[in-house]
């Protein structure tokens, strides 16, 4: 306000004096972070100030509040986050809902709570009638990121609201943070407090209004936050992601020397419905060095950062993840023409399956079994082989021990199912596709009977069928330049390029499968002749020649998902294969 309003003219730093006065407003849990805003405030007016007939400058106060929590805060006011709803609301509530006047008190009079300016505050944000509604044109926030359950740990109170059922996790604000609306989940998300924020934050901006948030860049990725990444998505104008490095803002404030988890981005939306053409400015920042006040400037300078327009319907159709904004603009581009390909979900939705395949493909992690204990000699030829996943090739080949087929809950060896698992389907399917969650990205192929357990920390992942051919072909599909490409593209910043984490659900969200038409059956079918070969020979260890046909297998599933034109198939045309594939755009980046 100070730089873009102020002339020197004394007339204009009365203006811009009230304007501060009256329009700003901060809220914190802490007084000290209030009392450091107000300094800061006060510091930057004082070249305006100075020049009148004040003796005190702190008497007039700049509104900052002590809360007990700035996401219950508001709860007592009809302060609502849909388009459309609120008048309706107001009417029916008589315009305040005053239930929590009680618990908002702190129980002690606070410098930096005058409760006559909040309640002006408060009152400003309410429907009144010939008034056109007076919330924010801007919300700033570098919101506290705090865990859910470290939350309910600390009796936040907006947590105990919902431990009371006052408020639901479905609707803050409007924003539903549990569950995008028609896809419920099935466990209980864990929104950080953060999320919360971003809703209250919203709702407090009358509308074309303006935030601007610091957050995590989890905000991307987590499974959690596909409700924001959905509502920011369909119902406000997303302006820009300014995205930092992992090292950026390390050894800053109060807990400088604390590691943080995770790198920052700058968050700028605008509250008002995106039009369909809405191109997002995304800003990668290079330089992790870089002190903060520098580095924004570079950032309004176009220095050190790339940048680049996303258009928001790409990132409203693709909410299970955001991260492959941080790529270039080519990637963003083979990552929209990937996209056009199949949903993966034609095999493990097994009504579809059942009608493409004829069978079934579970898709599922391992079992609650305790590996350690498992027997050394095989006692039954029902046993499994506990899985030994090989340190190269895509077979299973050793194992580390057996495990009996146990059904009976009642016998030391029973096979106890986690709550995510289907059944003991994949158990029971005579062939899998198996990969490590955490480890380089392979896929390998089994028709052993094995089993499982499951980890938190590193475990495995399972595709079972009854369907040889399709595994095959899945395998090939999985193990291409073009999966481990996209596999990639979802990996955190600190994440090593051969340690990504790659879950079932990331497989499921984000893997896509070439159409197959008439056209291109016979490159399919190709595929899966080739991969028996390919796996055949393993067993023979030739592997100059699996090299091969693992290069001209990779090529023809490029083929098929970017539809590259090649006439006459067969590994003695491979070079020529390779030749038309990489005239496709696309082809370098997958190899790159
Ligand atoms: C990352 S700091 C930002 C501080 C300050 N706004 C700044 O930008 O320098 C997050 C702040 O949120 C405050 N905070 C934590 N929980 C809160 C809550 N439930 N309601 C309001 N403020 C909260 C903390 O006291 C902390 O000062």
């Amino acid at each position: 306000i100070i730089d873009t309003f102020y002339d020197g003219v004394e007339g204009k730093s009365e203006i811009i004096e009230n304007m501060i006065n009256d329009n700003i407003f901060g809220l914190d849990v802490s007084e000290f972070p209030l009392y450091l805003a107000e300094m800061s405030l006060l510091m930057r007016m004082l070249p305006l100030i100075i020049t009148e007939k004040y003796n005190n400058v702190v008497e007039k106060k700049i509104k900052v509040f002590k809360t007990k929590d700035s996401i219950a805060e508001f709860i007592d006011t009809a302060l609502f986050n849909t388009q459309s709803d609120e008048n309706i609301d107001t009417e029916k509530n008589k315009g305040q809902v005053s239930l929590f006047k009680e618990k908002l008190n702190l129980g002690y009079v606070s410098f930096v709570r005058d409760e006559d300016d909040l309640k002006e505050m408060k009152k400003s944000l309410e429907f009144q009638e010939k008034i056109p509604r007076r919330r924010f044109d801007f919300v700033i926030g570098n919101p506290p990121y705090v865990g859910y359950n470290e939350c309910i740990r600390q009796n936040v109170l907006i947590f105990e609201l919902m431990k009371s059922k006052v408020v639901k996790l479905n609707n803050i604000y409007g924003v539903n943070l549990h569950s995008i609306p028609g896809n419920p989940k099935k466990y209980r998300p864990n929104p950080n407090l953060y999320a919360f924020f971003i809703a209250i934050g919203i709702a407090l901006l009358k509308d074309q209004g303006k935030l601007c948030f610091i957050i995590p860049q989890t905000f991307l990725i987590n499974p959690d936050y596909d409700v924001l990444r959905y509502h920011l998505s369909k119902f406000v104008s997303i302006e820009k992601i300014i995205i930092f490095r992992s090292e950026m803002f390390v050894g800053r404030g109060l807990k400088g020397n604390k590691p943080i988890i995770t790198s920052s981005l700058i968050l700028v939306i605008q509250r008002k419905l995106p039009v369909p053409e809405n191109q997002v400015d995304v800003i990668y920042y290079k330089e992790p060095d870089d002190d903060i006040e520098i580095c924004l400037n570079n950032i309004s300078n176009n220095k050190n950062i790339s940048r680049k327009k996303i258009s928001q319907r790409l990132l409203s159709e693709n909410i299970g993840n955001w991260n492959f904004i941080k790529q270039d603009e080519e990637v963003i581009n083979f990552y929209r023409r990937y996209g056009e390909n199949e949903n993966i979900s034609i095999y493990y939705d097994h009504h579809k399956a059942e009608e493409k395949f004829g069978s079934r493909f579970y898709f599922d992690g391992g079992y609650d079994i305790d590996e350690r204990t498992a027997l050394i000699e095989k006692a039954d030829k029902t046993d499994y082989d506990v899985l030994r996943f090989p340190d190269k090739g895509f077979l299973i080949k050793g194992n580390k021990g057996y495990w009996p087929n146990s059904r009976n809950p009642k016998e030391k060896y029973f096979i106890r199912l986690r709550q995510a698992n289907q059944g003991h389907h994949l158990l029971d399917s005579k062939y899998k596709v198996i990969w490590p969650y955490l480890r380089d990205i392979r896929f390998v192929f089994t028709d052993k009977s094995v089993i499982w357990s499951r980890r938190t920390t590193s475990t495995y992942y399972g595709i079972g069928s009854e369907n040889k051919q399709e595994l095959f072909y899945l395998l090939s599909l999985l193990n291409s330049c073009v999966t481990k490409k996209i596999v990639e593209m979802f990996k955190l910043d600190n994440e090593s390029k051969r340690e990504i984490m790659v879950s079932s659900s990331l497989i499921k969200k984000e893997i896509r499968v070439p159409k197959i038409t008439k056209k291109n059956q016979h490159i399919k079918d190709e595929i899966i002749r080739q991969t028996e070969e390919f796996l055949r020979l393993e067993e023979v260890m030739l592997n100059e020649l699996q090299k091969k046909i693992q290069d001209y297998i990779d090529d023809l599933v490029f083929a098929l998902y970017f539809d590259a034109d090649i006439s006459n198939i067969g590994i003695e045309h491979a070079e020529a294969i390779k030749s038309q594939c990489s005239k496709n755009r696309f082809y370098e980046i997958v190899h790159s």
